[in-house]
């Protein structure tokens, strides 16, 4: 397989770098057309995805490179408006491969439904009849969906509780469903719907909510890179990364901003393989604040040898079946780019995203500064914006950001002097 590891792809024409990931993922060439021009997304398609259609809002689509997870080359396909994400996922990730990379893991996709039951005369009775009918209300969500069941899939538990609301005691049972390669929203949603008439009968009092929770803690995806401190810079950035980590893990005005570094890449992956984005956005958050207190999602610290060591674990409800995966023509290619065969597998790679990108954002705050970053993309396309072309865009960019003038009035003028040397 070839390496995703490339020198200078951004250098590439958006036309050369489709080149390489059509070789890479082996796309065929009405996929390569498909990325190629930007109306994809047909009309017809995106009126079946949601009401009152009018069009369709295009994103840029890139890849970050240099990713290699449990011991496989990947290419990272992201959708995202801002600047420096994609190349700071690519930078990070080089810096991650001398050491082995990044390694995952995470458990069985199972999400939870929640029944609301309100009105109980005696709460704690309620639930404890509500358990013992576990065998009669798992047969009846299972009955909804033989297709997952018969893949190994289906609900698996059911669990009740009471909670205390400020409108008096309320026993809330919880049906735990393996998903499989589903996000699960709909299998889940219509388990609940169907066994709520049975709860309700056994524990005597009203149903009122049947839904999903998005703090999906039974299906986590974890990954854990080392990098070595030479890679990073010296062990002056390690110690920059740790206390930039310190600092979040303090303080909930930095951790927001720490936590919204880590969701640019988790969110850019999962957007462009047609996920949902809240789903994942409201569980990790909710995750990272699990303790009674909002915490960074990832952990950094150094090992023995005074090596940076990430961590990261958060919910990860993605699936490849069902919903716009399965449908949106970008989001199946970037499955294919992904090369994953499994929900889990594409969890795992979305998880080592996140920590990637929160490698990338916190290298460069504790070193040069995350504006550098972003410079360097607005001077070429005020370069671009000014009328140069070619490697002039490259001449002027280079030139104001040597100078500190990244202005359109400057790239003009530089503009019209290289032009009269030619
Ligand atoms: C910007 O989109 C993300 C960062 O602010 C993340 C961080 O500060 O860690 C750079």
């Amino acid at each position: 397989m070839t390496s995703s590891e490339f020198a200078g792809f951004y250098k590439l024409t958006p036309q050369e770098r489709l080149r390489f990931v059509g070789e890479f993922a082996h796309l065929d060439k009405t996929e390569l057309d498909i990325l190629a021009t930007s109306s994809a997304l047909k009309i017809d398609t995106a009126n079946r995805m949601i009401e009152n259609a009018v069009g369709v809002m295009p994103l840029p689509f890139g890849i970050a490179m240099n990713f290699l997870i449990n011991g496989k080359d990947r290419l990272i396909p992201m959708a995202i408006e801002e600047p420096s994400v994609v190349a700071g996922a690519s930078h990070a990730a080089k810096m991650a491969r001398s050491k082995g990379g990044f390694k995952t893991s995470s458990t069985r996709p199972v999400m939870m439904g929640q029944i609301q039951v309100v009105g109980c005369a005696d709460p704690e009775k309620a639930r404890v009849s509500i358990l013992a009918s576990t065998e009669e209300i798992l047969r009846k969500a299972n009955e909804q969906d033989p297709i997952l069941v018969s893949m190994g899939g289906g609900a698996t538990a059911l669990e009740a509780k009471v909670i205390q609301t400020i409108v008096g005691p309320m026993v809330i049972a919880e049906l735990l469903v393996d998903c499989g390669d589903a996000m699960g929203a709909n299998a889940v949603n219509t388990m609940a719907e169907a066994v709520a008439p049975i709860v309700e009968r056994i524990a005597g009092g009203r149903v009122y909510l049947r839904i999903l929770s998005n703090l999906a803690d039974r299906r986590l995806a974890q990954a854990r890179v080392t990098v070595a401190k030479e890679d990073l810079g010296g062990a002056e950035v390690v110690e920059g990364i740790i206390n930039a980590y310190a600092f979040a893990a303090s303080d909930p005005y930095r951790c927001a901003t720490h936590n919204k570094g880590v969701m640019n890449g988790v969110t850019a992956v999962v957007l462009a393989t047609g996920n949902d984005t809240r789903a994942i956005e409201a569980g990790a958050h909710a995750y990272a604040s699990r303790s009674g207190r909002y915490s960074p999602m990832t952990r950094w610290s150094k090992d023995a040898n005074g090596d940076l060591v990430g961590e990261i674990e958060l919910p990860m409800a993605v699936g490849l079946v069902g919903g716009a995966t399965a449908v949106h023509p970008i989001a199946r290619i970037a499955v294919k780019i992904l090369g994953v065969k499994s929900a889990r597998e594409l969890a795992e790679i979305v998880a080592a995203v996140g920590l990637c990108q929160n490698l990338a954002a916190l290298r460069a705050l504790a070193e040069e500064g995350i504006q550098h970053g972003h410079m360097r993309l607005h001077a070429r396309n005020l370069a671009a914006a000014s009328g140069a072309t070619g490697d002039l865009v490259d001449m002027i960019a280079e030139k104001m950001i040597e100078e500190k003038k990244i202005r359109i009035d400057r790239a003009k003028e530089l503009l019209a002097e290289y032009s009269k040397r030619a």
